[in-house]
């Protein structure tokens, strides 16, 4: 199936797939699909620069993208120094008290402290976005709001598609009125941060809004007639996050001893009831993966997330403590409802066959019941 979307990014199919995996995210390029690589782990610009190389060196000469977080709305100073302040005693003895219950110590000397909230920061993503821009890429995402009209600009100079993120028609309508190329159209269902509408409800409403501007959905997407679904509701592609976590290119740490990711394992035994909404990682609404972390800041006990960014800074050492000595009922992961559909562990390549394949056959079937 070909869509304006393939021809405007110059990629085959029209799936475009969101990771925080550099594997994952050349893997799916070349497959014919565009990999959108995610920047927000990378806390130092050295690491992002050698994320981009390895890009350069993997992708056969195929287009790919970059996503960065960078709120359009710049706070006067951007990080004040001393945030940390603002965070109260009963949150901090809160978090002490989880992960004294759940037998997590301290992280150990020698293990680097957690960056915190850095790569959130609309200066450090200003910061990426430097970087990014010497690097071939054909597409920069923002995730949350439009970006600011000045990286837009300079986006176009080089030829650079911008797509933003939207739970909206209103956003997407915001995104559009800045210069924005392509809506991302996520809905209720899907991992990371998240809004209140469907995908069902939410693409057709927002193909409508922007008016002929192209839209890829996203949320809940995870088989070929989920693909075929979103064309029928307008899309011109589809937007892919949570699929691609449990491919056997993501190397998803922490391992166990034998070697096995704990948290691909917590996935693939997952249902799509095994998410929730929370604002447990960002002070902001994501979903997630269930655990005993999500349960504990919604019992009775709990103080309530803080409000971004100081949720981030709040949990930052508590998850690096969590990861690192790998407590298997605290870790988890964003994700969303399609989790209940990641049951087996394939390359990128097999998951792109078989999504091509199932979507043949829901347009197969319904041309066939529209023809009786
Ligand atoms: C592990 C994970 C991390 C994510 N982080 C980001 C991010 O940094 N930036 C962003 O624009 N979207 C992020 N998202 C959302 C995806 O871009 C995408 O919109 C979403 O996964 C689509 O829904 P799905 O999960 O049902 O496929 C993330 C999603 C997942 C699963």
């Amino acid at each position: 199936m070909r869509t304006r979307i393939c021809e405007l990014l110059g990629i085959e199919h029209p799936i475009v797939g969101f990771t925080p995996s550099p594997e994952v995210a050349a893997a799916i390029t070349r497959a014919g699909g565009m990999g959108v690589l995610g920047a927000i782990r990378y806390t130092k610009i050295e690491e992002l620069e050698a994320a981009l190389a390895y890009m350069d060196a993997n992708v056969d000469g195929k287009p790919y993208g970059l996503d960065i977080v960078m709120p359009m709305k710049v706070v006067p100073g951007d990080v004040p120094s001393d945030l940390g302040a603002y965070i109260d005693v009963p949150h901090r003895r809160f978090v002490e008290d989880v992960l004294a219950r759940f037998g997590v110590p301290p992280l150990p000397d020698d293990v680097e402290k957690p960056a915190g909230i850095t790569a959130w920061m609309h200066a450090f993503a200003r910061q990426q976005v430097e970087v990014a821009l010497k690097h071939p890429i054909k597409l920069l995402a923002n995730a949350l709001g439009s970006p600011p009209k000045d990286v837009i600009d300079q986006a176009h100079a080089k030829g650079i598609l911008v797509a933003a993120l939207a739970g909206k028609a209103a956003h997407a309508v915001s995104h559009k009125d800045v210069g924005v190329d392509i809506i991302v159209a996520q809905g209720h269902e899907a991992g990371g941060h998240t809004g209140e509408v469907t995908t069902m409800v939410l693409v057709p409403e927002i193909v409508k809004a922007v008016d002929g501007l192209p839209v890829l959905a996203a949320g809940g997407i995870g088989t070929g007639a989920q693909i075929a679904a979103s064309i029928a509701l307008g899309a011109d592609g589809v937007w892919m996050g949570s699929l691609w976590l449990t491919t056997a290119e993501y190397d998803l740490e922490p391992h166990g001893p034998s070697g096995y990711s704990i948290v691909k394992d917590k996935l693939l035994a997952a249902t799509s009831s095994d998410t929730v909404r929370s604002k447990v990682v960002s002070g902001k609404p994501a979903r997630m993966l269930k655990t005993a972390w999500t349960d504990a800041w919604e019992a009775k006990d709990s103080p309530g997330p803080l409000p971004m960014p100081l949720q981030g800074l709040l949990v930052a050492d508590a998850e690096a403590r969590i990861r690192h000595h790998q407590n298997k009922e605290l870790l988890g992961v964003p994700v969303g409802q399609i989790v209940g559909q990641m049951n087996d562990v394939k390359p990128v390549k097999e998951v792109i066959a078989r999504l091509l394949a199932e979507v043949d056959e829901a347009i197969g079937r319904v041309a066939r019941l529209a023809n009786r």
